[in-house]
């Protein structure tokens, strides 16, 4: 075969064959099809799209260019989320122990937190000791331990992803569906699950900006795990505010905390819980989402879920006694409060303002290879439709640098936006996507 006749069907808008895209993926990722022609292909996908078949031989084939973990000694049933990302997204957290103590197993291989976006791998640092880094047979051993366990991607998970995922993120090929959905499901399907639910975030501070490329994006991935047969479902939540109220490394793992013992915001249980309903719904362990809720309810209310978060840490390297004592992770030195100039409702809280201040005071990263402040970021954020006085607190900054801090200041004023009239927030569980078939 010849990748510039392959290239050039894909460029004039008709499919490929699975032949022609394992010549192209197997070839790239051993290094015969060089960087220059990957991404002319990269840019025929990302202007004529690809079919459902097409998007799930990529997949398929991604997924396949390393090794698989194998999960098969494990004998409950395998569910893992995934989510697009976004500002004060800390699912993962509480989603992990909560599913693990409905008898079902969460592998959840994580990244790292890049532009706006938080990583589950920097929160998760943010306790000492833990290791996010595991051997296959490590992972396994945790899970097959505490019921859950979650680390970072190990070199050989799906490399054709990494190396291409490097050359679209230099050529602007990133934002093409085909491309995002074989990118995410090549390495969550390599974990070995059974089933797979997905968070599409939408909104201003969100990946997929518009409502309609959240729901293709979300639609395609479902499909594609589908015919994968993999059980599969797709949310579509809102991201034009921060979840939650902190939004940072270790202040997120302190309101995960707190969730797990019972003192969540309602946003982010509201996410959560629903999330996690699915999952159950998923892998047969409950038929209705509310039958769900009140299992889930039930391992909060009796401290199972926040105990087998403290295993978990602890089977990790962890110090579990920091998730009691918070003054034990990393904390910041200067803790001081932003403030309203004006009376009203709150109509915007932006959470990609909020996201930018949590870089810009060194908790995020605008390079992959930027290091990352964890004691950082910001609390008590004040939610869309509340109702503050001149001089409220609209969040605390949680800095270790004066200027720091008044940079991320002058970034907040531009987060929120004031209105007299009285203010509804938008639903947050905008649409659930289940297969066509
Ligand atoms: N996240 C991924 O893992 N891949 C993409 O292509 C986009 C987001």
């Amino acid at each position: 075969m010849i990748p510039q006749w392959i290239i050039e069907k894909k460029r004039d808008g008709q499919a490929l064959d699975p032949e022609e895209l394992k010549f192209f993926i197997e070839g790239y990722t051993k290094g015969d099809i060089p960087d220059y022609q990957m991404a002319a292909m990269a840019m025929a996908i990302y202007f004529q799209g690809m079919s459902l078949d097409e998007t799930a031989t990529l997949t398929e084939l991604m997924m396949n260019s390393g090794d698989l973990v194998d999960t098969s000694s494990i004998q409950i049933p395998k569910v893992d989320k995934h989510s697009t990302g976004g500002v004060g997204d800390k699912v993962s957290l509480l989603l992990a122990p909560l599913i693990a103590c409905c008898d079902a197993a969460v592998p959840m291989i994580s990244g790292r937190g890049l532009g706006i976006t938080g990583g589950t791998l920097d929160k998760m640092e943010s306790i000492p000791g833990y290791r996010v880094e595991l051997s296959e047979k490590e992972f396994v051993d945790v899970i097959q331990q505490c019921g859950c366990s979650m680390i970072g991607q190990t070199g050989r998970l799906a490399p054709a992803d990494k190396k291409l995922y490097a050359l679209r993120d230099v050529t602007a090929t990133v934002p093409s569906i085909p491309l995002i959905t074989a990118s995410i499901m090549s390495k969550k399907l390599a974990e070995g699950i059974d089933a797979l639910v997905m968070d599409v975030k939408w909104g201003k501070g969100a990946f997929m900006k518009t409502y309609e490329d959240a729901q293709k994006l979300a639609q395609t991935i479902v499909e594609v795990g589908s015919r994968m047969g993999k059980g599969m479902a797709g949310l579509i939540t809102g991201m034009n505010q921060p979840l939650g109220r902190a939004a940072g490394n270790t202040v997120e793992v302190i309101e995960s905390m707190e969730a797990l013992k019972g003192n969540g915001p309602d946003d982010l249980m509201e996410v959560t819980l629903e999330l996690c309903a699915r999952m159950l719904m998923l892998v047969g362990k409950v038929q209705t989402k509310e039958a769900g809720i009140a299992e889930l309810q039930k391992h909060i209310d009796s401290g199972a879920a926040f105990e087998r978060f403290k295993q978990m840490v602890e089977l990790q390297g962890g110090d579990p006694s920091c998730l009691d004592d918070y003054s034990k992770m990393p904390t910041a030195r200067i803790q001081k409060a932003f403030t309203a100039d004006e009376g009203g409702y709150l109509s915007q809280v932006s959470a990609e303002h909020v996201g930018r201040a949590v870089i810009i005071l060194g908790g995020g990263r605008s390079k992959t290879d930027d290091q990352v402040d964890h004691a950082v970021g910001v609390t008590d954020i004040a939610k869309i439709g509340d109702q503050v006085s001149a001089g409220d607190t609209l969040l605390t900054i949680h800095a270790n640098d004066e200027k720091k801090w008044e940079e991320a200041k002058q970034m907040l004023a531009k987060a929120f936006t004031f209105s007299k009239e009285k203010v509804t927030p938008e639903p947050l569980i905008k649409e659930v996507i289940l297969p066509k078939q």
